[in-house]
């Protein structure tokens, strides 16, 4: 049986961010969006009242969650903070690091044989969120790795101040951004737990149920 989550005012945000060059173009990344909307799902059908900020996604707003749609990462961080105080953050976009610096107001033309970017930092929404007044008291992030899965995760749980990461290994078929399956690694500063492979909708009720044991 899972716990109850009623009562609980839960902010999930899912999907990818796209950092504008100019009016046509952009950098994204290939999150589908897919986990992070399972998890808001699994919430709601538990009770919870769940918030979905969700980065460009082609994705149908689950039953019972309420949804904010943003762009870039900015735009993510402003509409999160918005959202609390919240009893849980669970941060499964894909944030970009990186924006350009200056997103141009008209289309960039071909020139030269090659073209620098230059880009700067975006917020970092989970480590902001960590040592803020209002930290939510369970900050969950998801950590998509190609090597080293278990090393880089529990570098972040600890850089982010963060109760739980969910890594999962991207860079291979049956798993990560665009499948509807996936296997985790829920690392927590006292241990950690391999949930699935399982469709993603199961693997969500999982993690919730180590985000909310009792
Ligand atoms: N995240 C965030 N804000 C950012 C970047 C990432 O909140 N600007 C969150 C993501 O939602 C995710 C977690 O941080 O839950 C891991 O993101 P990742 O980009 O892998 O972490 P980084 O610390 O940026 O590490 P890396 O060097 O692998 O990019």
């Amino acid at each position: 049986m899972s716990v109850s989550l009623a009562g609980r005012r839960i902010v999930v945000s899912a999907g990818p961010t796209y950092e504008d060059i100019d009016p046509v173009r952009f950098i994204g990344n290939r999150s589908s969006g897919k986990m992070g909307f399972a998890v808001a799902a699994a919430a709601a059908r538990r009770g919870a009242q769940v918030m979905l900020i969700a980065g460009p996604v082609h994705l149908p707003t689950p039953e019972g969650v309420q949804r904010i749609d943003v762009r870039s990462a900015q735009q993510m961080r402003d509409a999160v903070f918005a959202q609390l105080p919240a009893d849980a953050y669970i941060g499964a976009a894909a944030v970009a690091d990186y924006r350009p610096r200056t997103p141009l107001s008209g289309k960039l033309k071909k020139t030269g044989e090659t073209l620098a970017l230059e880009l700067v930092r975006t917020p970092d929404i989970l480590a902001e969120l960590g040592t803020h007044a209002l930290r939510p008291r369970r900050l969950v992030g998801f950590a998509a790795e190609t090597d080293d899965i278990a090393h880089y995760a529990r570098g972040k749980l600890v850089r982010k101040r963060l109760d739980l990461i969910a890594a999962n290994r991207v860079g291979q078929p049956g798993s990560g951004f665009e499948s509807d399956e996936n296997a985790l690694v829920v690392y927590a500063h006292d241990g950690e737990q391999a949930l699935g492979p399982a469709p993603k909708t199961e693997l969500a009720d999982g993690l919730l149920d180590l985000v909310f044991p009792d």
